[in-house]
């Protein structure tokens, strides 16, 4: 019962932060993260994001959507997304620092 009403006053701050708040592109990147790298800073062989071109990060999704660009797993990550989005990612992830 706490659960379910902390569960929808959470869901209520979440949506007005993404209307108002939070930059859409930093939404939508924060899903990135978790193989990326806490800001895109990859240590691991997964590649870094943090401070790559706007353009090849938009080229790259395009190219994993339509599968011109081989890919493990960013297929099925770009597939989810639209034109706009990936350019809103490009914005936020091409800024932070590297
Ligand atoms: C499940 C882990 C995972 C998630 C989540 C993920 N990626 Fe990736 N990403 C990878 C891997 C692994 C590669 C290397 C290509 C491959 O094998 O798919 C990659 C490659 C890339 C590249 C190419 C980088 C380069 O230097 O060539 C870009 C750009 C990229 N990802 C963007 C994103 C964005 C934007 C998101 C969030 C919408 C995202 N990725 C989410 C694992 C992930």
């Amino acid at each position: 019962m706490h659960t379910k009403r902390f569960l929808s006053v959470a869901g209520a701050i979440l949506l007005s932060a993404n209307a108002f708040a939070v930059p859409r592109g930093e939404l939508l990147a924060s899903t990135c993260m978790s193989c990326h790298g806490p800001g895109g800073k990859s240590r691991g062989e997964i590649p870094n994001l943090a401070g790559l071109d706007k353009a090849f990060i938009v080229k790259s999704m395009q190219e994993f959507k339509s599968g011109t660009r081989a890919s493990s797993v960013m297929k099925r990550h770009a597939s989810g997304y639209t034109e706009a989005e990936y350019e809103l990612m490009g914005e936020y992830l091409s800024k932070l620092k590297k």
